[in-house]
């Protein structure tokens, strides 16, 4: 799919121009509104007998109209709300529509949409997600579902600099969601921790960032033992990726961002049951994310400097693998014993936020499938975040607010950091306790945040992929991107 931004000119033809239909409801009462006048004309009949609505998603397609060198018109309900998410999903019901019909060229009037330029933004964010499809290892493509030859021109009497401005920074922000999506569909076998660093450094190119990659000697030599501790049972090196972004003086304080890059976790000794175990290639979205919102705030050429760390590596059962009651010592010197191979992403974070807190940030943030417990309390809907920071957890709610991405503030207190002490070494990996497991995962993670950086962990398990149910921009399987957008948001607050 391409798509541009330009000024509305009279004559200009496509197979199919898209006009909004809004709502504005007064008490019971709600009146429908198509906003482009001699469409709202032509179509004025199907307003009356309700077959538009406005209704926010809601498509009507009029075939033949043959309107001022238009074939069809699609009217896109866009409901009663300027809210961004509300623009978000009718893009991408406008794009699933066209993508649905044998077109190649399509008019949106942009002007037809409630809000201002930031409405454009979110348009054009929908439209591009829901783009986003993953068969790159079919033989054969999926031809009906083709959008490659879609050209889609949103077109505006003002195409003015705020316009273009948002319109620009959606292309960016939504195409890096999808460059971290397809790094989360591809399957273990085609995503391993080395390929994940490569690909990490070929993303890079063509932006101020700059890629570290450490291999399994060097993890071992940087006294990283959660991270090389996990990465003994895998036959594949594990990597510790390092991105680092200069976009503001050499003396400001960096924003640093976590990311678990777990490439599969069957479990390790502890082994996970059979049904859903597939499912684990996902395992390593927090990665995968916290990469796609690196790329997007250097092309966004945001002034803060960021660091990404992603510690890498499968999580397997072979000969030299770890088992339940060994110890290793993380990079901050704490010890602790693994009681259940399972709880292995903890582990790993360790050695990255141990190193996170040496580049002293002014914040640091972390992604990760952390917990199947997560899944049981928020379901697929909210990202649960966890932070003891009070004005942090606000800059969070904001910034969550602007990206249209769903959190919900989790507790974290002392005694849920009482029930992960070990018996034999500081700390144990499962909890002692009963319940709370996102929690217990929350407090294991702080031991190794150095004290007064402001610090927040996402446990993504139930967001990172599936949400398509609940969202439209989402594949009903597949990886969602989570937290990308509100990752950039929060970003912006430093700069
Ligand atoms: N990657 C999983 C968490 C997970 C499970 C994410 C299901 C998404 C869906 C993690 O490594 C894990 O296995 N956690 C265990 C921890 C337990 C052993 C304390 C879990 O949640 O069962
Ligand atoms: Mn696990
Ligand atoms: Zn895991």
């Amino acid at each position: 799919m391409k798509i541009e931004l330009k000024k509305s000119q009279n004559g200009a033809s496509a197979d199919v121009m898209v006009v909004f239909a809004s709502q504005t409801k007064k008490g019971k009462d709600t009146t429908t509104k198509i906003s482009h006048t001699e469409i709202s004309k032509m179509l004025g009949g199907s307003v009356a007998d309700k077959s538009i609505t406005g209704k926010a998603k809601e498509t009507v397609l009029f075939r033949e109209m043959n309107y001022a060198g238009v074939r069809h018109v699609l009217v896109v309900g866009a409901g009663s709300s300027s809210d961004s998410e509300t623009i978000r999903q009718a893009g991408a019901a406008a794009q699933k529509a066209l993508a649905g019909l044998k077109i190649t060229t399509a008019m949106v009037d942009v002007d037809g949409l409630p809000g201002g330029a930031s409405s454009v933004g979110a348009l054009t964010e929908g439209m591009i997600l829901a783009s986003y499809k993953f068969d790159e290892l079919k033989s054969k493509k999926d031809d009906k579902k083709e959008t490659k030859e879609l050209a889609i021109s949103l077109v505006s009497k003002k195409a003015d600099a705020a316009q273009k401005k948002a319109f620009e920074q959606a292309v960016i922000l939504a195409e890096t969601v999808n460059f971290s999506r397809r790094l989360g569909d591809m399957p273990g076998n085609l995503m391993t921790p080395t390929i994940l660093a490569n690909s990490a450094v070929e993303a890079v190119k063509g932006t101020k960032i700059k890629v570290t990659v450490w291999d399994r000697a060097r993890i071992k030599k940087e006294n990283m033992g959660g991270l090389y501790g996990v990465a003994q049972g895998s036959d594949q090196e594990p990597r510790f990726i390092i991105m680092e972004y200069k976009g503001a003086a050499a003396s400001k304080k960096p924003v640093v961002f976590v990311g678990k890059g777990l490439t599969f976790d069957c479990g390790g000794v502890s082994i996970k049951p059979g049904a859903g175990m597939e499912e684990m290639k996902y395992d390593m979205c927090g990665g995968a994310n916290v990469i796609g919102a690196m790329l997007a705030i250097a092309k966004l050429k945001l002034k803060v400097n960021v660091y990404a760390l992603i510690p890498s590596t499968e999580n397997m059962v072979n000969g030299s693998a770890t088992k339940p009651g060994d110890v290793h010592v993380a990079r901050n010197g704490k010890s602790f014993e693994i009681n259940n191979t399972d709880a292995e992403g903890r582990l790993i974070l360790s050695d990255a936020l141990s190193y996170g807190s040496e580049l002293k940030p002014q914040l640091m943030v972390d992604a990760a499938t952390l917990t199947g417990a997560m899944v049981v309390a928020l379901g697929n809907i909210h990202t649960g975040f966890f932070t003891r920071d009070q004005k942090l957890a606000g800059k969070i709610e904001r910034a969550a607010q602007a990206s249209g991405e769903l959190v919900w503030g989790m507790p974290l207190v002392d005694h849920h950091a009482e029930d992960m002490k070990g018996t034999y070494a500081d700390l144990s990996n499962i909890s002692s306790g009963k319940g709370a497991g996102s929690a217990t995962a929350a407090a294991f993670l702080e031991q190794f945040v150095d004290e007064g950086i402001p610090w927040a962990h996402f446990d993504i398990a139930g967001t990172a992929w599936s949400v398509g149910n609940r969202l439209n921009y989402c594949s009903a399987k597949g990886a969602s991107g989570a937290m990308v957008r509100t990752f950039v948001e929060l970003a912006k607050q430093y700069e």
